[in-house]
This record gives structure tokens, C-alpha cells and sequence, in this order.
């Protein structure tokens, strides 16, 4: 298992104890971090939580494969009803992962404040797959899979007070935090939508280290960053997993330094994106300064809308949005496939980004759950199981529903309302997940967008596509501008997908 020789010291059970106060001593973890002989002048020691008896230990001498609390699963050992609190789960992500980890027994609580529901409304549109309300998804989670999940109402940008007592009440031993606002086009509108995410983002998350740092210093925070932070840098050099790696060298003007460790420049992408990468800074900080615990998760764009929780029954579905502000690529294309609408490619067509399943990036999200970081550590991942062109993801989808679900599916290019390069190189590594969590992907993307053909094509949910399809097109760009992008060139289906097999076999690792 990944994590059997964890040890206490990871563990968000602990309460550690030290002849230093040691989370406002300023030193870095690695200066002091485990020293543990009582005659020294620093060392630290630890007192369990759930195991009061075991009084005073080295946070070193017990592993996670011993310790009783600690429990086996598909995905590493576990700590027996986990406490796990996510913030935004009324969200895609969010609502999945309280049926995922309530259903691997984690006593699951969490907060919203329905922003994606208004955000949504105001651009007019509804999520096709329809998703019921906090109440009758609460009940129905625990009549359909027995899950008992605590959920407030809270705002965590505006109600901090709330949202620590909150957290003072369940301690949580994990702390996801998906309650941001995701759309890179929503933060582009304008000034005031721009001020509006920067504002949720960076200051609710600003506010809810802070609340760490007093309430749950020991509890790990699993903290959404996107790819988009990195950009897509233009050298061609590999998007490294947030740090440099140990061997990286800067090379100049004849001299030469080490980059080990540092963290890698970020190119964001839209103001979105920016929020993330200052995101990005705060979390690093409050790490050093007060020793808080983080993984900041770089995730690729999601796909698809199965995971056997939430496939279990019509009231438990998450959210599946299509129009230009929420809707994400893979999701979108499907969706125009069924109402007739050309798959868009934005310009060239030829951007290249990672991507990951929902099913799986429930996986990766449980697999750091169980392996939390020890005190004091920043760590990154890149959370994505595949590099894709849109270009070769618009023939897969156009491909799939041509032959099985006999749609006339057609693929254009038309105007790209953003600021991106449309045609670069690509090297992102993906390493750590597999490598260091023991994730290994299980879903095959063909399959996952033949399951979303066939769901999405139900008549019901067809028929609340129709009702929002004049809401796919883009009209909000990078500019200002406000109107819909113009077609530039209708593809043609059978030459294009050959060269663009040989053009994007480099890419695929
Ligand atoms: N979906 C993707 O493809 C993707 C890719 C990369 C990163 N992410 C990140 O993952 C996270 C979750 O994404 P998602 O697709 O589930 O988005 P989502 O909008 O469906 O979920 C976010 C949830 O947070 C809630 N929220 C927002 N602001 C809040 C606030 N101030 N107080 C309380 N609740 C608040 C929203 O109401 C929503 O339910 C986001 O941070 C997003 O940036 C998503």
C-alpha cells in the first residue's frame, strides 16, 4: 500500500508537542522538523487523539500499517471514520466525492452557499443532467446508500466566523477545498465579475487558512489549483509538478545555480487562473509560516458524470453544465453532438491539455486523503490521466457518435474568443499520482463518452439541452467584445483525423 509506512507524523490525529513553540518559531520543517531526543534543545513529541492512552511518543515510531485506526481500503490505509469536510459540495466535484468517501465509510460534512446554482441562472442556463436540492440530495443519500452527511449553508468567504465554528465543531482530519468559482470565461466578462472571483477565491481561501492555523493546525488540506496556473510555456520545457525537480539547473551569463525545490513559474491564463496561482502563494505561505499541512491539486479538466454513487439512483446525479461560461470541453462536445451543433474548436484548435475522468479524480482525491502531508508541507500534484488536442478529443467524440448513436456529428473552427496560444508544445508530467500514491487510471475516456452519449440522450435530458443550446456558443471574450464567435472552417471529418493521429503521438506518454 502507498502509504503503510506513513507514520504519526503525517497523521492528522496527532497533537504535537515540543520543548519549542515551534509554529511560530519561523525555522524551516526540514531544520527541526523530526528531531525527537529529549535531551536536545528542540525535539517534538506527540499525544493522539484517538489514542490518549498511548501519552507521550516519538510521531515517528508508529506506522499507519500498525496503528489500529488506520485501515485498509482499495486506495491505501485509511483512519476508521475519517472526518473529511468539503467545502463547495453542492459542486460537480464536490457533491461526488461526499457520496464517493461516505460510501468508503468517512463521516462526511460540508458547506455551500449555492454560488454555481446562481452563477448558472444568471448566464440563463441549467445543468442538463437535473440535480435536486441540498435537502433532497442529504435525504437520499442516506435512504439510497445510508450516508449521513452534515451539511451547512455557509458562505466562506463572507461568514468566516460561521465557517469556524464550523470546523471547531466537526475537526475535521481533511479539509477539500473545491469552493471556488471555476470558470476562466465567467472571471473575463468584466470588471465586476473579474473583482467577483478574484475576491471568492483568493480572499475565501486566504480566510479559511487562517481558521486552520487556529482550529485544526493538524488537519490536511487538499486545495483545487488547475493546470491552467502553469499555462502552456512556449520553450517547450515540461511542466514539472509545482517544484523544480532536485537536478534542475539555472544556467547564466556563465554561472549556474540550483532550482531544486523552488516553485515552477506560473503563466496563468485568464483572471480565473490567476486567482488560482495566488492561491497558490497564500497556501505555500501559510505552510511555512505555521506549519499547516496542503496538497495543492493542479487538475486537469474533468470528464464525464459516472462513478457508481452517484449513477445509483436519478436523485443522487451531480451536475453536468454545457453553456460557454461553465460548461467544460469534453461535457460541452457531447452535447452538441446530440442537438446538432458543430463541436467548436477555438482558433487553430490545436491547444493541448490534460485531462482526467470524474471517477478518477475521485481516486486521486481519496489516495491523498490517505497519505496527508507531514507538518509544515507544501506539496503539488498534478491530478490529470491523459494529454489530449482538442482537436484529436473533437474527432473522438464526433467518431463515437457517428458509429454508435448514427448522429451526423460535425467539427468547426471558429473564432477564439481567449488569449491562448492555439498551436504549442507540451511535456506536463504526471508522475506523482501513480508513482507515490499508487493511482493508475481505470477509466478509458472512448467509454466514459459513450456512457455520457447514452445518458445524455435520454429523452428528458435531451430535451433540456435543446432548451439551453443557444447558450453553447461563446460570445464573452478576452477583449471585452461581447458576440458570438464566427465559424471559420467546417472540418472535414475522415482526412483530418490520420494527420492528426501522427501530429499528436508524441504527446500521448
Ligand atoms: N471541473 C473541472 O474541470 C475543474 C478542473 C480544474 C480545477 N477545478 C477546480 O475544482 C474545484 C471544484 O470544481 P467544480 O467543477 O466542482 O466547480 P463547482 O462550481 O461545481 O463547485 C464549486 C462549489 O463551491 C461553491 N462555492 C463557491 N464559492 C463559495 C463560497 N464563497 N462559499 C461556499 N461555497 C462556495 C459553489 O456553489 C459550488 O457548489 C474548483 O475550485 C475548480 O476551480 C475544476
Amino acid at each position: 500500500m502507498h502509504n503503510s509506512n506513513c507514520t504519526c507524523w503525517n497523521c492528522p490525529a496527532i497533537d504535537l508537542k515540543g520543548k519549542v513553540d515551534f509554529r511560530a518559531c519561523g525555522q524551516s520543517t526540514t531544520e527541526f522538523g523530526k528531531k525527537k531526543d529529549e535531551t536536545s534543545e528542540v525535539y517534538i513529541m506527540a499525544e493522539c487523539k484517538r489514542r490518549p492512552e498511548l501519552g507521550l511518543f516519538d510521531p515517528m515510531s508508529i506506522t499507519f500499517e500498525d496503528c489500529p485506526q488506520w485501515q485498509k481500503t482499495p486506495y491505501g490505509y485509511l483512519l476508521k471514520d475519517m472526518r473529511v469536510m468539503i467545502l463547495g459540495i453542492d459542486g460537480y466535484l464536490g457533491w461526488t466525492l461526499a457520496l464517493w468517501l461516505g460510501s468508503l465509510g468517512c463521516r462526511v460534512s460540508g458547506v455551500d452557499n449555492y454560488n454555481r446554482r446562481k452563477w448558472v441562472k444568471e448566464r440563463g442556463s441549467h445543468t442538463v443532467i437535473p440535480i435536486s436540492s441540498m435537502t433532497e440530495r442529504l435525504h437520499s443519500a442516506k435512504e439510497v446508500l445510508g450516508i449521513e452527511i452534515d451539511f451547512r449553508e455557509i458562505d466562506i468567504l463572507n461568514e468566516k466566523e460561521r465557517l469556524k465554528e464550523f470546523i471547531d465543531e466537526v475537526k475535521p482530519e481533511a479539509i477539500v477545498h473545491y469552493a471556488e468559482c471555476p470558470s476562466a470565461p465567467f472571471s473575463m466578462i468584466d470588471v465586476d465579475h473579474a473583482i467577483e472571483v478574484q475576491k471568492n477565491n483568493v480572499l475565501g481561501t486566504l480566510g479559511l487558512l487562517f481558521i486552520m492555523r487556529d482550529v485544526v493546525p493538524e488537519t490536511s488540506l487538499l486545495k483545487l489549483g488547475t493546470m491552467g496556473e502553469y499555462g502552456t510555456p512556449l520553450t517547450g520545457r515540461p511542466i514539472f509538478e509545482g517544484m523544480f525537480p532536485a537536478d534542475a539547473v539555472l544556467h547564466w551569463d556563465g554561472r549556474e545555480w540550483s532550482l531544486g525545490g523552488e516553485l515552477t513559474p506560473r503563466d496563468p491564463v485568464s483572471f480565473y487562473h490567476v486567482s488560482k496561482v495566488q492561491d497558490t502563494f497564500n497556501v505555500y505561505e501559510a505552510c511555512k509560516y505555521w506549519w499547516l499541512r496542503s496538497y495543492d491539486i493542479m487538475q486537469g479538466v474533468i470528464f464525464g458524470v459516472h462513478t457508481d454513487q452517484v449513477s445509483a439512483d436519478p436523485r443522487l446525479r451531480t451536475r453536468l453544465d454545457i453553456d460557454e461560461w461553465f460548461g467544460t470541453i469534453i461535457n460541452r462536445f457531447v452535447a452538441q453532438a446530440i442537438v446538432g451543433i458543430p463541436l467548436t474548436l477555438y482558433g487553430r484548435g490545436n491547444q493541448i491539455r490534460g485531462f482526467i475522468a470524474l471517477r478518477d479524480a475521485m481516486e486521486c482525491m481519496t489516495r491523498l486523503i490517505a497519505c496527508p502531508p507531514e507538518p509544515g508541507q507544501y506539496a503539488v500534484v498534478n491530478q490529470i490521466s491523459g494529454v489530449y488536442s482538442l482537436r484529436q478529443l473533437a474527432y473522438l467524440v464526433a467518431q463515437i457518435g457517428r458509429k454508435y448513436f448514427d448522429l451526423d456529428v460535425q467539427v468547426q473552427r471558429v473564432e477564439n474568443p481567449r488569449v491562448e496560444a492555439d498551436e504549442h508544445p507540451f511535456e506536463a508530467l504526471y508522475e506523482k499520482l501513480p508513482k507515490n500514491y499508487g493511482f493508475t487510471p481505470k477509466v478509458n475516456i472512448a467509454k466514459e463518452i459513450y456512457r455520457m452519449f447514452e445518458l445524455l440522450s435520454k429523452p428528458q435530458i435531451r430535451e433540456r439541452i435543446e432548451e439551453k443550446k443557444h447558450l453553447i456558443i461563446p460570445k464573452t471574450w478576452w477583449s471585452g467584445v461581447k458576440r458570438e464567435v464566427k465559424r471559420l472552417e467546417l472540418l472535414d471529418l475522415k482526412e483530418e483525423v490520420k494527420e492528426d493521429e501522427e501530429r499528436y503521438k508524441i504527446y500521448q506518454r
